[in-house]
């Protein structure tokens, strides 16, 4: 017998553990504290980017014989003019969790959840499965499970993207050698989300490679401790190709393993040419990790709750 019903604190070490189950299936080592997790259910006030787009949360929990088996985050965004055109007065799942072999629990879960969604009476409906940890993001394909309940909800990701998270050992970065070019200088800045090494010709940034070194944020999660994200690497279009991108990677690695970070984390999205970029972060020591689907989204409209006829034979095909 399946229950579905609010959190509450008493579920706390058991969603911990059914979330860090799933954290640790897409990233090496990865888990959130438990304080963490409670946190990042509560309402983001004061977060500057997301707090004032909220207006409501909810998190649910479907439990079977006293075990929370699946649970799901939900938010509420503003349909004021502060959010952004595709966030606005819509409503997503930001993630949801669910041991294998309880499909129908997760079933019933999201059925609850899309009911909360559609008593929002918001425009759209997305889902994800951003979680509290870094390189946890859309559906990894580590959770087929995770994939097939947001299909046989409703949910579609064609509109979306796949992303690939490499990651790898900075040993591999090889040292910073002299500039490829001549009057190309290195600036190490601060970027607009962490240190940016920048590469400067006349005066001009040419080429950029931004990377964040604390993925512990200030030390609240210590499973990170050691880990770095690339935030963002371009090289001017007419400038690629000519070892700038590898000059910059080669200088930011050399700082990071100075500051005891030893991991990098990169991300590549699946389109035209993500061999390419894979083969470049591949010389890097990264390799792929993880491949995770964004963008999954759903119309208000489709039923609210499955129909009976729905047989269980027709769920969970793996991958689908
Ligand atoms: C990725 C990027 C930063 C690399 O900078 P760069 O200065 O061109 O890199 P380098 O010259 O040091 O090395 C490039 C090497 O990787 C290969 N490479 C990198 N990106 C490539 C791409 N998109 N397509 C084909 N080859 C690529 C080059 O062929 C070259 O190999 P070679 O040395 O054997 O000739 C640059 O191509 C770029 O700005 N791309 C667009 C933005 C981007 O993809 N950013 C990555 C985040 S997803």
């Amino acid at each position: 017998m399946v229950e579905v019903r609010p959190f509450s604190r008493g579920d706390r070490e058991q969603l911990s553990r059914l979330v860090n189950a799933h954290v640790a299936a897409a990233t090496p080592g990865g888990s959130v504290p438990v304080a963490s997790l409670l946190a990042s259910l509560e309402h983001p006030v004061g977060e500057y980017v997301l707090g004032p787009w909220i207006t409501d949360v909810s998190t649910l929990v479907a439990v079977e014989d006293d075990r929370v088996v699946a649970s799901a985050h939900l938010r509420r965004y503003t349909d004021e003019d502060r959010a952004s055109d595709s966030y606005r007065d819509a409503g997503e799942i930001v993630w949801m969790a669910c041991w294998p072999g309880h499909f129908d629990a997760g079933g019933a879960l999201l059925d609850a959840a899309v009911g909360q969604l559609a008593r929002w009476q918001v425009r759209v409906h997305y889902a994800d499965g951003t979680l509290p940890a870094p390189g946890v993001y859309g559906v990894s394909d580590a959770w087929p499970l995770v994939s097939s309940l947001y299909h046989e909800a409703g949910f579609d990701p064609s509109g979306g993207q796949v992303e690939i998270v490499l990651a790898g050992d900075l040993s591999q970065v090889p040292p910073p050698g002299e500039p490829p070019m001549a009057g190309l200088v290195l600036r190490r800045q601060l970027g607009d989300l962490a240190t940016a090494f920048n590469a400067v010709l006349d005066g001009e940034v040419v080429g950029s490679f931004e990377v964040d070194d604390d993925l512990t944020r200030g030390g609240a999660n210590t499973a990170f401790a050691g880990w770095a994200e690339e935030c963002n690497h371009w090289v001017r279009e007419d400038l690629r190709g000519r070892g700038i991108g590898t000059w910059l990677v080669a200088n930011a690695g050399a700082w990071l393993r100075l500051g005891r970070t030893s991991r990098l984390m990169a991300y590549v999205i699946e389109d035209g040419d993500a061999e390419a970029r894979t083969g470049y972060y591949h010389r890097f020591g990264l390799s792929p990790i993880n491949r995770t689907t964004r963008g999954w989204r759903r119309q208000p409209g489709f039923p609210e709750v499955r129909p009976p006829s729905a047989a269980p034979a027709d769920r969970g095909r793996p991958g689908q």
